[in-house]
């Protein structure tokens, strides 16, 4: 089983959006996925309410009183949706199970400070610490050509851990989450912009590169 968390101690950063999106390119992908909810709002669990029937099924497990006591044994890819304030020893906890951490940040002077002190808590736990884990950045909700876009490349470039993909500011991730969908599940001619910047995120997930070894 993979499993994949995605989190970031920042609030909005993209951290649901990301989760159901790769819960729902694995699942249509024909993996048995299960995506737990550690947030309180419910953010992917409303989400997954929303999903049609034709579509590939995700399991959803309100994951933060019960810990993943119920996760279906048959389960390819379990996604992780981790929430805001994540820190200390709730942080430790979430990444214990973890294999692969992704960290959405966002281009803003608020987001990247925020960001470098979630990545200095992340990069100080033993789990990573001891390479049980892989850890990768990614920057959401860009506008390419934007002074604040080049000023958090700089930073994710200069960080200890890959920065693996950029994904734009689309209208594209707020249709498919009040559908229940994911970015893959849209029409190629609305999505393929933002199927191709997901391509690089795949591929590091599918590579030996975003796994303990
Ligand atoms: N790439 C994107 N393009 C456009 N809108 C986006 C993008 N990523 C996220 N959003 C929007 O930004 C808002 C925050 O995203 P999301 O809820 O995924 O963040 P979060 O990190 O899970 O937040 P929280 O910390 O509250 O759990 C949502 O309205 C979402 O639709
Ligand atoms: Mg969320």
């Amino acid at each position: 089983m993979r499993h994949i968390l995605v989190t970031n101690a920042k609030g909005g950063c993209g951290k649901s959006t990301i989760a159901t999106n790769l819960a729902a390119y694995y699942a249509s992908e024909g993996y048995t996925t299960t995506l737990a909810d550690y947030d309180q709002q419910a953010t992917t669990l409303n989400w997954l309410d929303e999903r049609p029937e034709e579509c590939a099924s995700i399991v959803g497990l309100a994951a933060f009183d019960d810990g993943l006591r119920y996760l279906p044994r048959n389960t390819d890819y379990l996604i992780i949706d981790a929430p805001a304030g994540s820190k200390g020893p709730e942080l430790t906890a979430l990444v214990k199970h973890a294999e692969t951490i992704i960290v959405p940040i966002m281009p803003s002077p608020i987001d990247i400070k925020a960001g470098t002190a979630f990545v200095n808590e992340l990069l100080n736990k033993g789990k990573i610490v001891n390479k049980k884990a892989r850890v990768a950045v990614i920057a959401n909700r860009v506008k390419e050509n934007t002074i604040i876009f080049q000023e958090l490349e700089d930073y994710l470039e200069k960080l200890k851990i890959p920065y693996i993909a950029k994904l734009r500011e689309a209208q594209n991730y707020i249709r498919a989450y009040q559908r229940g969908l994911g970015i893959h599940e849209l029409p190629y001619y609305q999505a393929w912009q933002d199927w191709e910047q997901w391509d690089e995120l795949i591929e590091w997930l599918d590579s030996r590169r975003s796994q303990p070894r």
